[in-house]
């Protein structure tokens, strides 16, 4: 019971929503049990794909008071902080090698009362961001190349995740691409008790149970590790 501090947070990623009816997608996440909605923010640059901004971020706090967890991958996210902020945005993650100073940005976010975490893409190493994770809400490791929802679970990311699991026993670690009821267990096992899916959870029958699969799963390693 030494993690009793941790808790399995499920957080589907609207982009696999149908975008024309975010609040209709965010409240059938918030039906179906979600703890938080994964907003997945691109600016074209930083990834081959561009989606939404704090316009967005804003339109859609007026119709949910959910959790808005929102995965930057932009080049330059300082730009953007206040903004975040001001939408109603409740947390900022970003790419590590997106800024110049990690410290600084980390304390920036922070001192707008938004919790801040760092991702890390696949081929990024852990070293990389080890001296700003005590400072930090969550870890992000990537298990697909950010750009696009529906690829596939890449299993070689576990390493990352179970090192960082024995150095921090309580710390928010979140994966995030290609997660559903076939990979969640690797996932679960190595340490990870964020979960972002995508289309796992949105081409789902049953958005309900695809969420409680990957949660049973979180809560059965937290529980018994
Ligand atoms: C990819 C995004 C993910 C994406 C995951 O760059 O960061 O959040 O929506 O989608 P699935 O779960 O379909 O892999
Ligand atoms: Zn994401």
């Amino acid at each position: 019971m030494k993690k009793m501090s941790l808790k399995a947070l499920i957080a589907p990623s609207l982009l696999s929503g149908d975008f024309a009816r975010l609040a209709e997608e965010a409240q059938a996440m918030k039906d179906a049990g979600a703890d938080w909605l994964h907003m997945d923010v691109m600016d074209g640059h930083f990834v081959p794909n561009l989606t939404i901004g704090p316009p967005v971020i804003q339109s859609l706090r007026k119709h949910t008071d959910m959790f808005m967890d929102c995965h930057l991958m932009v080049s330059q996210p300082e730009k953007w902080v206040d903004d975040f902020h001001k939408a109603g945005a409740s947390s900022i993650t970003f790419h590590i090698e997106t800024v110049e100073d990690p410290a600084e940005f980390i304390k920036k976010v922070k001192s707008t009362g938004m919790r801040v975490g760092i991702a890390l893409k696949p081929s990024t190493k852990l070293e990389t961001i080890l001296p700003y994770v005590k400072d930090v809400d969550m870890v992000l490791v990537m298990t697909v190349e950010p750009g696009f929802g529906g690829q596939e679970f890449m299993a070689d990311q576990m390493s990352k995740v179970r090192e960082l699991r024995a150095q921090y026993p309580t710390l928010d670690i979140e994966v995030d691409g290609g997660l559903n009821e076939k990979t969640i267990d690797t996932a679960a096992e190595a340490g990870a008790n964020v979960i972002v899916s995508g289309s796992g959870v949105f081409k789902a029958q049953d958005k309900k149970e695809a969420i409680e699969v990957l949660r049973r799963a979180v809560n059965k390693h937290i529980f018994t590790n």
